[in-house]
């Protein structure tokens, strides 16, 4: 399984749009003058375009961890699609990226901090045009390893660590979603978490902090399509497999052999999911969890 590794904080900064990486890595607790979400000046924003040969407005996309894998292939599918994509991620904007409307749609925010978290969430708020939001996706996450790069179990799970992976992958959500919840309604939105297969069975590589909190998130996705349906807002989950992103746990080619479909999912298969549960296609799902895993949950 690829397992998003959180000790990754240095990772060079990589195009929401294009995957081109910075020369430099940011620090990931700096804000960028920029792009600050903690009381800096705002980029200007300029008239958002219409879609193309239609008087309808851009919908608008919230996407968490776009910087890479599976938020990469997101950006680029809603993007393709003629959305607007706010993206979220530990590091700034790469200066050299050139996609034109990257800057400007793109909060710098450390999910692991309530503080950089309820600041990010105001920021969105005033570059919400229009007060609407049509689809926030969850999908920052953070999978800790040992310092050898094995699996921590929930013995050997410091606890410290344990409460970071449920800030960003558990709270994280439900603390956005709350605070866009009046752009999500007016919208009439929907919202997907990413969950995981790890969530649902002990996983070989994804540790136990881990696994419970994309359990948890799952549970969450259930109250939240309870509490959020009489508001208009749909709430989904989708919950991938072994997938073909940057960071793949040594050992993932071997448990190909024992998934149905016998290969790797892509990110891009994942992001289509995405889409699908974002938009008109899926107007009566809701409270639902996708697997997304090529049979492996068989
Ligand atoms: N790949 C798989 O096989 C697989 C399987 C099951 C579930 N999933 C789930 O799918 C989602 C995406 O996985 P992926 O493989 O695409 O992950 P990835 O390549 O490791 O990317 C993780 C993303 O989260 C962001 N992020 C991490 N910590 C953050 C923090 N504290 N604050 C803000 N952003 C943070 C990262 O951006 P910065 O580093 O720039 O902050 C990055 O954009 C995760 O929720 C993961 O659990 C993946």
């Amino acid at each position: 399984m690829s397992t998003p590794d959180d000790t990754s904080t240095d990772t060079p900064a990589t195009c929401p749009f294009t995957g081109a990486r910075a020369g430099q890595a940011v620090a990931p607790t700096s804000a960028s003058p920029a792009m600050t979400q903690a009381g800096g000046p705002a980029p200007a924003l300029a008239p958002r375009p219409r879609i193309a040969g239609s008087n309808e407005p851009r919908k608008t996309l919230l996407l968490t961890g776009a910087s890479r894998g599976i938020g990469h292939a997101t950006v680029k599918r809603f993007s393709a699609a003629g959305w607007r994509v706010i993206t979220c991620s530990r590091h700034a904007f790469p200066e050299e990226c050139p996609w034109g409307a990257g800057p400007e749609d793109h909060i710098q925010v450390d999910l692991a901090n309530t503080d950089s978290t309820v600041a990010a969430i105001a920021e969105i708020r005033d570059r919400l045009e229009g007060g609407a939001l049509q689809a926030l996706v969850n999908n920052a996450g953070i999978s800790p390893k040992g310092s050898g790069g094995e699996r921590l179990g929930a013995i050997d799970t410091a606890l410290d660590d344990w409460k970071t992976v449920f800030q960003v992958n558990f709270f994280a959500p439900i603390m956005l979603a709350r605070g866009l919840a009046p752009e999500l309604t007016a919208a009439r939105g929907s919202i997907v978490n990413v969950t995981s297969i790890a969530g649902g069975r002990v996983h070989p590589f994804a540790g136990a902090a881990y696994a419970t909190s994309k359990a948890a998130l799952n549970a969450l996705t259930r109250e939240m399509a309870a509490d959020f349906g009489p508001l208009g807002v749909r709430v989904n989950a989708i919950a991938p497999g072994e997938i073909d992103t940057a960071i793949l746990s040594p050992g993932t080619d071997k448990m190909v052999a024992q998934i149905p479909l016998r290969r790797l999912g892509t990110p891009d298969e994942v992001a289509k999911t995405i889409y699908f549960l974002c938009t008109e296609s899926s107007s009566y799902v809701t409270g639902a969890e996708i697997h997304i895993n090529g049979g492996q949950h068989v």
